[in-house]
Parts: structure tokens; C-alpha cells; sequence
């Protein structure tokens, strides 16, 4: 069994992976979920296991329907802030992030059930958006305050980037779950982002399951072809 099939069988239980993107890019480990199985017990598991920033994504032609652009596209149409959205991080690739999103009925949106409501209703708000988009756009509209504390990504599919976004929504699709994912950056404790190696011991001690952009590349361009 491959170490992608292994993932796929932990997101369908609902238990975590670790993806690494890919030597050249970020070279940072994310730990994700299938938005499905977020309760407040796995945000804190993300807060407290991963620590980086809590992110929601699903695919950008879905969000694409709610007439909502990438964020940095909306960004550099104010002049003052056009030149710092059109910068760019070392490795080149364009943002994923689309919007920042509390649910309605939070408090204040970072505590742990805040943010497990804000997530099961961006999970909602995916599937109404695969059923159809009038419905979709009234609960968008009705539900949701920005800006808010959870970041919402929009992938652009893996012909078009490389990035955790893509790569935890092509996992899932592969898994045959809807592309609706939740994710964190794996932090160390010597102030830097958790490396490769650090999370192959990692996922020796916790039998997370951990695989690389690469292996996930592969299995989803067979995945695809068979389809
Ligand atoms: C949001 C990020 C992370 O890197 C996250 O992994 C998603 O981004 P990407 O698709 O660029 O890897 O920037 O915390
Ligand atoms: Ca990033
Ligand atoms: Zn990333």
C-alpha cells in the first residue's frame, strides 16, 4: 500500500495527515483534515500540535461562483496597497488566500469552537456550491462576517500550483470526499517551520500518516487519467 493510499484511508476515518509541498517551494509540512471530521477538539489539535495558521480550503471555481476574486486581486485595486499585493514571497507562487471568514454566530471567532463553527459552515457553504449556486450565494451572504479569523484558500487545481491548498484538495478528491479541507503549518520549538526529517520522526511516534507533493503529483495524475 502506498504511502498516498495509507493518507487517503486517515482523512476517510477522519484522522490527520502531514503533506510536505516540495524542496524548492515552502519545504513546510502541514497537517490537514477533511473539513468533514472538525469538531473544536481538532482545531485545538491544530492550534496546539501544529501551530501555524488554521486555513479552509476548497476550490477556487466553487468560490468563483460567489463573485469573490483572490484577495490579492482585490487588494491591488486600492492604489496605496497595489505594490505590496503584487509582491511576491521567494518561491513565486500567487497567494491562495481568498477571504478571511467568521460565522455569524461566534463570539469573538479564534476560540476553538469559534473557529469549528466557522469551518462546519464554510463546509456547508461547499456544498451547496457543488448542488448549486443560488442557494449557496443567499447562505454566503446571510451567514458569514469579514473580516474574520479563519483564512479562507481557494485552489486552482495542481496543473496550476503546487501548494498545500492544491495538494490537500486533490487528496481529498482522490479519497472521494468532497474538496473541502482543513490545515496548519507544523511548527517546531527552535523557531522555525517544522522540516522533513523532523516529520518523518514525528510521524513515526504518531503514526500520522506524512506524504510529499511529489508522491501526491503522481498518484493524482493516475488517479486522473483512469477517470
Ligand atoms: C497559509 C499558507 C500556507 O502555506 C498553507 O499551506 C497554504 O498555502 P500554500 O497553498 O501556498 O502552501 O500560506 O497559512
Ligand atoms: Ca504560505
Ligand atoms: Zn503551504
Amino acid at each position: 500500500v502506498s504511502r498516498v493510499e495509507v493518507a487517503i484511508r486517515a482523512l476517510k476515518r477522519g484522522e490527520p495527515v502531514m503533506v510536505f509541498d516540495g524542496w524548492g517551494r515552502e519545504e513546510e509540512v502541514d497537517l490537514v483534515f477533511h473539513a468533514s471530521s472538525v469538531t473544536w477538539r481538532e482545531v485545538s489539535l491544530l492550534r496546539r500540535v501544529a501551530g501555524g495558521l488554521i486555513c479552509y480550503a476548497t476550490r477556487y471555481d466553487l468560490l468563483k461562483k460567489l463573485g469573490i476574486p483572490f484577495l490579492h486581486e482585490a487588494l491591488a485595486k486600492v492604489p496605496s496597497l497595489a505594490p505590496l499585493a503584487e509582491r511576491r514571497l521567494s518561491y513565486g507562487d500567487p497567494p491562495a488566500f481568498v477571504l478571511w471568514v467568521n460565522h455569524r454566530s461566534v463570539k469573538t471567532g479564534i476560540s476553538d469552537v469559534d473557529r469549528a463553527k466557522t469551518i462546519a459552515a464554510l463546509h456547508r457553504l461547499t456544498q451547496l456550491l457543488i448542488e448549486g449556486d443560488e442557494k449557496a450565494v443567499k447562505f454566503f451572504q446571510d451567514e458569514f462576517v469579514v473580516p474574520g479569523h479563519v483564512a479562507l484558500l481557494g485552489s486552482r487545481g495542481l496543473e496550476q500550483r503546487r501548494g498545500h491548498t492544491e495538494l490537500s484538495v486533490a487528496l481529498a478528491e482522490m479519497a472521494g470526499l468532497s474538496p473541502s479541507v482543513v490545515f496548519a503549518e507544523m511548527l517546531s520549538d527552535h523557531g522555525e517551520s517544522m522540516g522533513l526529517d523532523e516529520a518523518e520522526r514525528f510521524s513515526r511516534l504518531t503514526g500520522i500518516p506524512l506524504v510529499t507533493g511529489d508522491e501526491i503529483i503522481e498518484a493524482w495524475w493516475e488517479w486522473r487519467n483512469a477517470r
